[in-house]
Order: structure tokens, then C-alpha cells, then sequence
């Protein structure tokens, strides 16, 4: 849980304002996708200042909550008229019982984390989502479509923040860690954003991945 405290008081409030313009087409394509599967309690896992959940509301969808290890970012959720909906929790070992939500939303998280957090987050996703549920990753993705222009600000940004956060982004893309998470389960689909540089990935969670002992 070490990843969370780069997030000061000043990045979160300026947070939402900073992102508005770049993500407002991503968070209404997440809240299209869940009112498209019907999905009715959603959990956005590492939900930050909760700006996905006030786009979800916004479309009517009432039944989701967030949870997030930064109280800097959890207070921006709060003062965002969001303390009944954002709670302060490890994502990467939550206290919700399996198969609780109908979907659950990894945004613009997973490539923080160190590679075993991220995995174990993933897995979270994997167990307490519903067997027909879903699950939304957003997240930074190069492919051949991705405008050189997209790469740059991409790796800008994240060079700007820095230290653990700069170096798990790297390992992220680098080993394309996202795909390798996500292997045994069925890709429903998949939407690119910002000059390529940014996935929207719709995963069914069909629980192939159970162990069997
Ligand atoms: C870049 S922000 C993204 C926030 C939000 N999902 C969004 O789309 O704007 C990454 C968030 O992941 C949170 N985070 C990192 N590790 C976490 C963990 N183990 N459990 C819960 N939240 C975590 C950080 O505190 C931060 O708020």
C-alpha cells in the first residue's frame, strides 16, 4: 500500500479540474457500457477523487461505490458530495464477499501499483464480481494506432510524477502487464481514447479462472 502517497492534499484537489477536459469522453463511455450491460451494483476499485462515480450518477446509475487508499484523494471525494459512496479501503484485499457487484472499474490505477499489488487488485476485481458480471479497465495502452503525440504525453506525465509511480508505469507497458492479468478472461470490447494512448477494455468475468485444488 506504499503507492497511494504521492497523491498531496494539492494533486487532489486539483485532480479533477486538471483531468476534466481529457477524460469526460472516457467516463461517459464507462457509464454507456454499464447502462448498456445493465449492470446494477458497481464497484469502481481505486475510484481517487470519485470523478468516475459522479459521471455514473449522472447517468442515473445510483448503485455504485468506490473504494481508495488515499485519504487526499478519498477528502476530494467527500468534498464532491461523495462520503456515502467512497470509502477508504485496499483494493488489493477489500472486505467485500465474492461474487458482491455486477461490474467493476479499474481506472487509470493499475499502472501505478507495483506489478504484484496490481495483479492482486485484478484478482479482487475477479472474485467480487459476479460470475455473468463484467469488468472496465482504463488504462494506458501503445499500439500501432497510438499517435506519437499520445505517447509523449503520456510518458510526460508520468515521468512528471515520478519515482515509484514512473517506474511501475514503465514496467506496466513494458511488459504489457494488462493483457497478461486479463488472459483467461473473455474481452467483450475494447474503445481507444486520447491519440491512442489510453484503452477502455470490457472484460466478461466468467470465472474460468477459478483454482481448482
Ligand atoms: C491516478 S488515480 C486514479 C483515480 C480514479 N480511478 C480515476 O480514474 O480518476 C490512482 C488511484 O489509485 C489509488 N490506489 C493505489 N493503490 C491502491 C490500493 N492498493 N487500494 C486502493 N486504491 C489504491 C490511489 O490512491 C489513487 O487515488
Amino acid at each position: 500500500m506504499s503507492s497511494h502517497n504521492h497523491y498531496s492534499p494539492f494533486l487532489a484537489r486539483i485532480y479533477d479540474k486538471v483531468l476534466h477536459i481529457p477524460v469526460r469522453k472516457i467516463r461517459r463511455s464507462v457509464a454507456e457500457v454499464i447502462l448498456n450491460e445493465g449492470a446494477g451494483k458497481v464497484i469502481d476499485l481505486c475510484c481517487g477523487t470519485g470523478n468516475q462515480i459522479s459521471y455514473l450518477r449522472q447517468a442515473d446509475i445510483s448503485n455504485a461505490i468506490g473504494v481508495d487508499v488515499s485519504e487526499n484523494m478519498l477528502k476530494q471525494a467527500w468534498r464532491n458530495g461523495l462520503k456515502d459512496f467512497c470509502l477508504k479501503m485496499d483494493a488489493s484485499a477489500t472486505t467485500f464477499d465474492d461474487s458482491t457487484f455486477d461490474a467493476a472499474i479499474m481506472s487509470f490505477s493499475l499502472h501505478e501499483m507495483k506489478a504484484e499489488t496490481a495483479h492482486k487488485v485484478f484478482d479482487e476485481a475477479k472474485r467480487i464480481v459476479k460470475a455473468d458480471g463484467f469488468i472496465i479497465v482504463v488504462d494506458y495502452s501503445f499500439d500501432k494506432h497510438t499517435r506519437i503525440a499520445g505517447r509523449f504525453a503520456v510518458k510526460a506525465v508520468e515521468k512528471f510524477v515520478g519515482g515509484d509511480h514512473y517506474r511501475n508505469f514503465k514496467y506496466f507497458m513494458a511488459n504489457d502487464l494488462l493483457n497478461k492479468f486479463a488472459e483467461d478472461l473473455e474481452l467483450k470490447e475494447q474503445k481507444r481514447f486520447l491519440m491512442g494512448a489510453v484503452g477502455l477494455w470490457v472484460f466478461s468475468n466468467n470465472h474460468t479462472w477459478h483454482q481448482v485444488i
